[in-house]
């Protein structure tokens, strides 16, 4: 994890917001405050970034992040939306609601920030502070709530200055958030679905659905919502391929996911290899980790052999996807 950054704190402001979109271009992290609670952004297109985000947090899982855009033609180039998802977004945007929905063909957000879902979390947050971020950046960032896993989301700069100070590069100041909780999150799929209650509350959406919101199958905690997906519920990221993890060599027709410099007995006769990172960098093998899985599942291998990955830092994360992997067949 990059520890003993200096975090700059910066009140809202033109100048601020410009300082924010140049740390965001440049791979950095920056707090900013939404209507809801503080988010702690990413630039959602870059990977690494994405990964010392989920690191900056603390007992990384990579729970899939939520992308914010400023309006809703640059919604439209990241995900799909049906009339009904149109209807929500036309309603009720900027403001506290999320919509999952479907991933365009194209779509630039980072397959680490949608934990290699098909789907994708958009929001159009509704705080000034928040659109003259997005603006002068340009393009949509991820942002979890700005505070430490397993903390309260933070309403003032204080709090994220509390948690995050020395992990991330900028908070943008601008005073105390007016909504205080978290976005009210809507999963889009065939029967529409409330997937975390939050700052708007579910009768005005189902007024406009015209139909009582579904109900997810699981309890669901406000920070551990399991993925969904359209008529596939509780769905992680799987190949198709078996996944073996804690692979010593390759058996003939397997791809190999590699990790570190050594190689594996048996990988010139592997059907593909590809290696998260070849120093053993966790953070770089974290921003690899979906897009090399469905890069080798492409490949229609007879399995996929997978290296050890440490347990450290990101490795626990890394480790937790990789046996979901393995095991969601
Ligand atoms: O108000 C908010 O929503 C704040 C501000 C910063 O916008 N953000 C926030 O993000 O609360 P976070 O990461 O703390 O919560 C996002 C939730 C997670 O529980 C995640 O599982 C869910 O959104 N989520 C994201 N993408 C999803 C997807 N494709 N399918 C289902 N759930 C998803
Ligand atoms: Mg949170």
């Amino acid at each position: 994890m990059k520890t003993g950054l200096k975090t700059l704190i910066r009140p809202a402001g033109r100048d601020a917001a410009e300082a924010a979109a140049r740390t965001l271009a440049a791979g950095g992290l920056v707090a900013f405050p939404t209507e809801t609670v503080y988010g702690l952004g990413a630039d959602a297109a870059n990977a690494v970034a994405i990964a010392h985000l989920y690191a900056a947090k603390g007992r990384p899982a990579f729970n899939p992040l939520i992308a914010h855009v400023a309006d809703l033609a640059a919604a439209k180039r990241i995900g799909r939306f049906d009339a009904r998802a149109t209807a929500l977004a036309e309603t009720f945007w900027p403001g506290p609601l999320t919509l999952v929905v479907p991933k365009t063909d194209d779509c630039p957000v980072a397959e680490l920030a949608t934990a290699g879902l098909d789907t994708v979390a958009i929001r159009i947050p509704a705080h000034p502070v928040a659109q003259d971020i997005l603006r002068a950046f340009g393009g949509a960032v991820v942002a979890p709530s700005a505070n430490i896993s397993g903390h309260v989301s933070p309403t003032l700069a204080a709090h994220v200055e509390a948690d995050l100070s020395g992990r991330i590069d900028l908070i943008v100041d601008g005073g105390q958030v007016e909504v205080g909780v978290e976005s009210t999150i809507v999963g889009c799929f065939e029967a529409p679905m409330l997937l975390r209650p939050g700052g708007l509350a579910r009768e005005r959406i189902e007024a406009v659905l015209g139909a009582p919101l579904a109900r997810p199958p699981a309890d669901l905690e406000s920070d551990s919502i399991q993925p969904l997906a359209p008529g596939m519920l509780a769905s992680h990221y799987a190949p198709r391929a078996a996944v073996r993890l804690n692979a010593r060599d390759v058996e003939p027709g397997e791809a190999l996911l590699a990790f570190g410099p050594a190689r594996s007995p048996g990988c010139e006769a592997a059907a593909a290899v590809m290696n998260l990172s070849p120093t053993g960098d966790l953070d770089e093998a974290a921003a690899n980790l979906f897009g090399y899985l469905r890069a080798l599942d492409a490949k229609s291998p007879r399995g996929i052999a997978v290296m050890p990955v440490p347990e450290d830092g990101l490795g626990e994360a890394i480790n937790d996807r990789l046996r979901r992997a393995a095991v969601a067949r």
